[in-house]
């Protein structure tokens, strides 16, 4: 069976002590709780390794916001899948619409990405989704499609099993604009029928869907009570350790 996961995604927030901070809360927070479902902070890069050392023992894994498409070298400022994975953390979100729309991330450099991530043992959670403009125009079907066939779709059945997706419409991100309930269920069983098509029905079945754009502690529920929402991937309500526990708490 699939997992329900809850993860956050802090962006370009918090210096390292506030991150050390939220963390901390997140931690003591969770402690004594249950959730029903697997819990990732995702952290700029500087944060990883303090932050994982704090969480060993913890319920909360680690995630990277992104990784390199090079192995290693002469690539000034980047950070490699094999040096994140040597903090400690275990997923990288890849493929944000953020970093496709303002690092002009093709689908060949994610697919690159994906590929030393994988390599490294790092588990991507791999980000999709249409344009407020493309979804007017009833393409998000075609996109959600093309970002999957331009990048994922060379990997084997065993490599995609170690992929989690996020659907994240980007009219919905950082905008307080949420997809309803019926569109994200409408768009996840979309996007599983695809994976269906690809790699059949088991993989399909075990691959966990995420649902990122403004979700909170009010429409978490809802959302996650669609059978194919399997959790969020969540970024300005993962900045307050209450919302982000309320947001866990909606699986319970
Ligand atoms: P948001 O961001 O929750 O602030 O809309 C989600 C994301 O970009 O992953």
């Amino acid at each position: 069976m699939r997992k329900n996961i809850v993860a956050g995604n802090w962006k370009m927030n918090k210096t390292l002590q506030e991150g050390v901070a939220l963390a901390t809360e997140l931690k003591e927070k969770l402690a004594s709780a249950k959730p029903n479902c697997d819990v990732i902070i995702g952290t700029p890069f500087i944060h990883l390794a303090t932050v994982s050392e704090l969480l060993e023992g913890s319920i909360i894994k680690v995630s990277a916001e992104n990784c390199a498409d090079k192995e290693s070298g002469a690539y000034t400022g980047e950070v490699s899948a094999a040096m994140v994975k040597s903090t400690g953390a275990e997923y990288c979100i890849i493929g944000h619409s953020e970093r496709r729309s303002y690092y002009g991330e093709t689908f060949e450099i994610l697919k690159e990405k994906v590929l030393l991530a994988l390599k490294n043992g790092l588990k991507p959670i791999f980000c999709i989704g249409e344009k407020k403009e493309e979804r007017e125009s009833g393409k998000q079907n075609d996109v959600v499609k093309a970002q999957l066939e331009g990048s994922l779709f060379n990997l084997s059945a065993e490599e995609f099993s170690n992929i989690v997706l996020a659907y994240e419409p980007v009219w919905a991100i950082g905008t307080g604009l949420t997809a309803t309930s019926d569109q994200a269920e409408d768009m996840h069983a979309y996007i599983r029928s695809l994976i269906a098509g690809k790699y059949g029905n088991e993989v399909a079945e075990n691959t966990t869907i995420l649902y990122g754009g403004s979700c909170n502690p009010k429409n978490a529920a809802e959302l996650f009570s669609k059978p194919d929402v399997d959790g969020g991937l969540i970024g300005g309500a993962s900045l307050k350790a209450d919302d982000f526990k309320a947001i866990i708490d909606a699986f319970n």
